[in-house]
């Protein structure tokens, strides 16, 4: 693809009816090449990609074939998306690979996969990454469940006219990330044995990493993980009314909490080692969300 293409709304202050036919047309193929909107959404962030591997009876679209979905050219993302059936019968939908705000897509693009999905009808979200680990008591592998975040993105996926047709101008941000989805989340962790932290999440446009006066800023303000998405994801999901979770691999200790430079081929290597434990807890946060 040429990075042209990536480009075709450059501007953050698209038209609202762009937005909404765009959303549209990307539904209606959908509809068209799947069906019914599946049971849940998880955007599968950086080597975290494997999940999508596990869903039966899947249809594969890579996300070139959905029109306005923008694909990423970060290594670790694969820019698929893969409906299928997952081992507790419900349908999922992953999204193999996110676009990112420092790949140069304005905010309202970045956005337009998990956008599409909740357009289509699904009204749960979860929402991962790698995250570096701001808190010193989490270990490398270590996962997150994330309570809250902090934007130190400069932008909001909402920012330029409001669609009323998509949610309200002001939303409410107090539960982004969703009550019963987090406790469904921590019985997943107890049931299965795995770990899991609790913490806030902080994003940051990157792609540098954070020098280590940053981390210790950031730590004043309390956060626990910093990354580079979710955010993003997590607002404009919760402003079109659906139920949002957020999980972080904690894949290396922030910027000067060691004193190591930091690399993503490590993020990935990480995100790759705690791979079976991530799948796990995925699998039975997902069983318990259609047992309700
Ligand atoms: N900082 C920002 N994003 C990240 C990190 C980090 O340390 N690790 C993985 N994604």
């Amino acid at each position: 693809m040429s990075p042209d293409s990536r480009l075709p709304i450059p501007d953050s202050r698209l038209p609202m009816t762009d937005l909404l036919s765009s959303l549209d047309s990307a539904v209606s193929v959908l509809r068209q090449r799947v069906g019914a909107p599946p049971d849940v959404a998880v955007v599968l962030g950086t080597g975290l990609g494997d999940f999508a591997n596990t869903l039966t009876e899947a249809t594969v679209l890579p996300y070139a074939a959905i029109p306005g979905w923008p694909s990423s050219s970060v290594v670790g993302h694969a820019g698929t998306l893969v409906v299928g059936t997952h081992r507790s019968g419900a349908r999922v939908a992953a999204l193999a690979g996110r676009a990112h705000l420092y790949e140069g897509y304005p905010v309202t693009r970045a956005v337009f996969g998990v956008r599409a999905m909740v357009r289509w009808g699904v009204r749960r979200i979860v929402l991962t990454n790698a995250a570096g680990g701001i808190n010193t008591a989490f270990t490398q592998g270590a996962l997150m469940l994330i309570d809250d975040h902090i934007n130190m993105l400069g932008t909001n996926p909402l920012v330029g006219p409001n669609v009323e047709e998509l949610g309200v101008r002001f939303p409410d941000m107090t539960y982004v990330y969703d009550r019963d989805l987090r406790a469904m989340a921590l019985e997943a962790a107890a049931e299965t044995g795995v770990p899991l932290q609790r913490g806030i999440y902080l994003a940051t446009l990157g792609p540098s990493y954070e020098t280590p006066a940053e981390i210790r800023a950031f730590r004043t303000l309390g956060a626990d993980a910093v990354g580079m998405s979710t955010v993003p994801e997590a607002i404009a999901a919760r402003h079109m009314g659906a139920a949002v979770a957020g999980i972080s691999c904690i894949t290396n200790p922030a910027a000067g909490v060691v004193d190591e430079p930091l690399d993503h081929d490590d993020v990935m290597q990480t995100a790759s080692r705690v791979r079976g434990q991530f799948i796990a807890l995925l699998d039975a946060f997902i069983a318990r969300m259609v047992q309700r």
